[in-house]
């Protein structure tokens, strides 16, 4: 039987600069969808490439001195490049500039030229160069452009044109019928309302005032405007039009386009409209992602290394640069991007819960049978829990991703994670195996967690193309049969008695940002030369034998048993009672709040991340808890003399204070 085919697109992107972390989301989002599929039994097409042509680009390359395509051929291969580097496993890389794909457009425009589709006229409108798009009069925000709010100047030409507005009805009729044609369901309804039912304008399709596009067949002093020339790239590449259309006949229509939400207008009404005018069938979804910006802003290129994505990968690594980009926000959502973000990700969901499940079980199985997974014995009930949740695992995930759902997915993933450790916390093999009569029960538990790990490899492999290997060579798994989406399935087709090796620790922890959030600190940083960033570089060494020490450190605990420390360790922190005698709000940012606090006879300050939580007035003398030999820090330009304790979830927090009435500065021991 043939295999069920999927076709997923990205959005072309404009060779005109480099590409910053906001433009990866798209590429990266696309590629674990693509992994995902090809896992679970797809023949997969999965389509990305360059949008070459128009305006923007001939200025940038005469700003550079070079012809268009000299100019464009340099930001193509940097582009490429960076693809590689983030593992994005594309089938077809096209560029509008590829013959094939100039063919094919000609053809397209000839055809509705043909059939009454495309007339001659004059086009006055209001043009926005960065985003080559015309707007009318009453789509103008405040006279700007009401995609990027830049300027807009008003032009007048003879000009080509594609009869939109006789597609109008039809084209909401489609899309009200089609409740999976744009999907969020808001961006639905904003295009509905936003633009089809106040009216459709036919749209201008081709330019005089510059030459770098593609000539109309018929008359070669018009270039073809650049959405023409743009969207028909989803069906040129597969060879609509032309002599060899195998993958268009296989593949065609596209099961989703990926694209950011300012182009969802494009790809959701003239994309469509094109399609139905050419009698071919229309893509079944098109998905409008939010954005991720900075803090202070809208990310661009000039923000500095802070956006780079290739220094991202290199400091962090690529499994951990996708992984937070498609976990830390929900796909259709707007998020904020910052380095602080991206390493708490990294200690928490990657060091601590994954890393730390992988060193634990394999340390066990080591130490304890002798470096091979052991035979499991009888079945008790925690370990039906554990196996019954692997079980539910595929399906779940399958569904959050045929919804694009990347963040849910991954957090499902985390959550039997999450299981698994406290499998180790409940089962407590270490205690086990002093006990001789127990054998059979530790070989059950670490079997158990082995088994976990090889089904937690599967399942992370569409958003981390490496660590899922890493993990396998670890528990010694080369036979491909163990890491095929069928065999997560079932619990237990791991065999017993495969070689278990520790290896370096898969994402060790970081200390800090090791690129600065803020813009100045950002461009400090590129002034500086780089240094930052060579800083960065030295930093990691110093974190690979920092980590390697702890690694040894680590390892030594787990004699006696995981994650415990001794009295000695605990000793090392000087926890005090101190009194609130002030309290303030950090203005301009609405979570912090700056304490002054008596400490004895000492007085500090402290600033802390309750202001959700606790009003300033709620605060002056209490007695709380703080950790008084903490490295003072610096939040917000402020500095922080210790920390207090809290105790907190996702919803609430509370602070630590004492039972009685003792005097501040009282140790805690
Ligand atoms: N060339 C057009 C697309 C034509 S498709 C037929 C284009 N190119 S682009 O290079 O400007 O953008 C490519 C993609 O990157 C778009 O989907 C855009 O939304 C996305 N992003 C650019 N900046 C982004 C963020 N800061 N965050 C998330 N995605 C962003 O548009």
């Amino acid at each position: 039987m043939d295999k069920k085919t999927f076709y997923i697109t990205t959005p072309i992107y404009y060779p005109s600069d480099k590409l910053h972390i906001g433009h990866s989301y798209t590429t990266v989002a696309a590629d674990a969808m693509a992994r995902f599929k090809r896992l679970t039994g797809y023949d997969v097409f999965f389509l990305t490439g360059t949008d070459e042509h128009g305006q923007k680009i001939q200025r940038k390359a005469e700003e550079h001195d070079k012809t268009p395509k000299e100019y464009v051929d340099e930001i193509v291969a940097w582009i490429k490049e960076l693809w590689r580097t983030l593992d994005v496993s594309y089938d077809h890389f096209i560029r509008t500039t590829d013959d094939y794909h100039v063919k094919a457009v000609q053809n397209i425009f000839q055809k509705l030229y043909d059939q009454g589709d495309i007339y001659k006229g004059e086009y006055e409108g209001w043009y926005c160069t960065p985003c080559e798009a015309f707007f009318t009069e009453h789509q103008l925000t405040d006279g700007k452009c009401p995609d990027c709010g830049r300027p807009v100047e008003l032009i007048r030409e003879e000009a080509y044109f594609f009869k939109l507005s006789k597609y109008q009805d039809k084209m909401i009729e489609y899309i009200e019928t089609h409740p999976d044609f744009i999907q969020p369901p808001s961006r639905r309804n904003e295009m509905i309302n936003n633009f089809l039912k106040p009216g459709l304008e036919d749209l201008c399709v081709s330019r005089t005032s510059f030459d770098w596009g593609i000539p109309v067949p018929f008359d070669e002093k018009h270039v073809v405007y650049v959405w023409i020339d743009a969207l028909s790239n989803y069906i040129t590449a597969l060879g609509y039009s032309l002599d060899n259309d195998e993958l268009y006949k296989k593949f065609w229509p596209a099961d989703v386009h990926l694209v950011g939400k300012e182009i969802v207008r494009f790809h959701t009404i003239i994309w469509p409209i094109m399609l139905m005018a050419l009698g071919v069938p229309l893509p079944k979804k098109v998905f409008g992602h939010g954005w991720l910006i900075l803090e202070g802003g809208k990310m661009s290129k000039s923000k500095g290394n802070v956006v780079d994505p290739k220094v991202l990968v290199d400091l962090y690594g690529v499994d951990a640069v996708r992984y937070f980009l498609l976990r830390e926000i929900p796909f259709g959502a707007d998020g904020v991007f910052s380095n602080k973000a991206l390493v708490d990700r990294i200690n928490f969901d990657l060091a601590n819960d994954l890393g730390n499940l992988l060193s634990r079980t394999t340390t066990m199985i080591e130490k304890y049978c002798g470096g091979k997974i052991p035979t499991p014995g009888a079945v008790e009930e925690t370990d039906n829990d554990l196996k019954s949740m692997a079980e539910a695992l595929p399906e779940k995930v399958e569904k959050l991703m045929d919804g694009l759902e990347f963040s849910g997915a991954l957090q499902e993933i985390w959550r039997f994670i999450g299981r698994a450790n406290k499998y180790i916390d409940e089962t407590m093999p270490w205690s086990l195996a002093k006990d001789p009569a127990k054998r059979e029960r530790l070989s059950t538990v670490l079997y158990n967690l082995a088994e976990a790990l090889r089904i937690i490899s599967v399942h992370i492999s569409p958003f981390m193309p490496n660590t899922p290997a890493k993990i396998r060579e670890q528990l010694g798994i080369a036979d491909e049969n163990l890491t095929t989406w069928e065999s997560v399935k079932a619990w237990g087709k791991l065999p017993a008695g495969l070689t278990v090796s520790r290896k370096e620790i898969i994402f060790p922890r970081i200390e800090e940002p090791a690129v600065p959030d803020s813009e100045s600190d950002a461009n400090a940083a590129s002034v500086a030369g780089n240094t930052e960033i060579q800083k960065s570089a030295e930093d990691k060494e110093t974190r690979k034998d920092k980590n390697k020490a702890e690694k040894a450190a680590g390892e030594a605990q787990q004699e006696e048993g995981a994650n415990l420390i001794s009295i000695d360790d605990f000793a090392k922190v000087q926890l005090r009672v101190a009194e609130v005698l002030e309290a303030e709000k950090v203005q301009g940012a609405d979570k912090l709040l700056k304490l002054q606090i008596k400490l004895g006879e000492e007085k500090r300050q402290i600033v802390a991340g309750i202001a959700k939580y606790y009003t300033p007035e709620q605060l002056i003398g209490k007695k709380i808890v703080v950790v008084a030999n903490l490295k003072p820090a610096r939040l917000r330009g402020i500095e922080s003399q210790g920390m207090l304790l809290a105790a907190s979830n996702t919803e609430k927090l509370a602070l630590l204070t004492v039972d009685k009435d003792i005097e501040s500065g009282a140790k805690i021991k």
